[in-house]
């Protein structure tokens, strides 16, 4: 099909399924186990109803804002996706080019197929990017990679806490994997009988723990989120550790299953931070299921700074390339404009808990 007949995010992923190859379809598509919680990622939105306000002068609607002080068009990021040539020859960059057009954040994948300096050079103007690490068991890799980052004008610390190991994915683990020239770390052996995910992520420190925060904060200025944050306990734990931010996400339903809905714990955490006061004290991101702009919206009413999106932009870009991420973050902006009209607000600051009815949802 032509790129003019994909008319919401979920047409990529149908494009996709037809064209991309065996093994790279199944690395992208797939999540851990039974991928309850895959499906979860996206039930869990259509528990969630809106309470619109009618008459209110709506000519005018703008939903830039900022995330950890950085100006945005639209309240998302391209979040970190491993193994971008799978889908797409260029890889990672073809994400970069998209981001910068659209003034949107990228986050750079510790497991990206380019380089992160490959990455980084096709930055634009004042284009912002953030990285994402996963922890090596080397230390002095680890420090090396951030302060490099830093060095390099990243300007936010993402740490993945979800997985001290990767989940089993067995649609991925079916197609037989060639690495297709990620840039694997010191410590990992490349077996591919696991699937791509396994065959890449054995330097990963599974022993990871709290009483490491300091040390990242000792090592870089930049802003830490900690990614893959599953309780308001955490959330507590993570303010109290002073770090700028977490994102609530279960790694697109790829670690573990069974696991809960990012947006649900998002409705857990809010009036948590709220009743404590510590509202203003964290940036709360969200991941997992973001397909349409009402799903932005909702997690915006709940208290979120801004959503991630993984998949989509993954199968845009293996689909139709630079062209196809553009065209997927333009129908984003497009749906925007149209909801906030209709749910009655004109800036992000006016997104509210009150313009949701979460009564479906097991937390409200
Ligand atoms: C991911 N994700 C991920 N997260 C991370 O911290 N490091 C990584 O290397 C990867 N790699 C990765 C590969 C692929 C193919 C997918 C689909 C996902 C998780 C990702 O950042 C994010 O949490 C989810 O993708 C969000 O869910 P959606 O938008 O894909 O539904």
């Amino acid at each position: 099909p032509l790129l003019e007949q994909c008319y919401n995010l979920h047409d990529f992923e149908a494009v996709a399924r037809r064209v991309m190859k065996r093994t790279a379809w199944g690395y992208y598509s797939s999540a851990a186990d039974d991928e309850i919680t895959m499906r979860e990622n996206h039930s869990a939105f259509h528990r969630i109803w809106f309470r619109p306000r009618v008459l209110v002068d709506v000519e005018k609607v703008d939903f830039s804002t900022k995330m950890l002080g950085t100006p945005c068009s639209i309240p998302i990021y391209i979040t970190a996706t491993a193994l971008g040539k799978l889908g797409n020859p260029e890889g990672e960059v073809v994400l970069t080019r998209a981001a910068h057009k659209h003034e949107v954040i990228q986050m750079i994948p510790t497991l990206a197929s380019c380089s992160f300096d490959e990455i980084v050079d096709a930055r634009q103007g004042d284009q912002v990017q953030w990285l994402q690490l996963y922890v090596n068991k080397d230390r002095e890799i680890t420090k090396k990679i951030i302060q490099h980052a830093e060095k390099r004008g990243c300007k936010g610390l993402f740490i993945t806490v979800d997985a001290p190991q990767l989940g089993r994915r067995e649609k991925d683990m079916r197609s037989k994997f060639t690495d297709p020239g990620s840039n694997v770390q010191s410590g990992s052996t490349t077996d591919t009988s696991q699937g791509a995910a396994r065959a890449i992520s054995s330097f990963i420190d599974p022993s990871l723990s709290w009483k490491d925060i300091p040390w990242f904060q000792s090592v870089t200025k930049m802003p830490i989120i900690l990614k893959g944050v599953q309780r308001v306990e955490d959330v507590l734990k993570a303010v109290e550790a002073g770090v700028q931010g977490v994102v609530l996400s279960n790694h697109g339903g790829r670690q573990l299953d069974f696991a809960r809905s990012a947006v649900e714990i998002l409705a857990e955490t809010m009036p948590v931070l709220r009743e404590r006061g510590l509202e203003n004290k964290i940036e709360i991101f969200v991941d997992g299921g973001i397909r349409r702009a009402t799903d932005i919206i909702k997690c915006l009413c709940l208290g979120a700074t801004g959503v991630g999106i993984g998949r989509p932009f993954l199968y845009a870009m293996s689909a139709y390339g630079q062209p196809g991420v553009d065209r997927a973050i333009q129908l984003l902006k497009d749906e925007m404009e149209m909801n906030m009209r209709l749910i009655g607000c004109t800036k992000v600051s006016e997104l509210h808990p009150e313009l949701l009815d979460t009564r479906a949802l097991s937390v409200h």
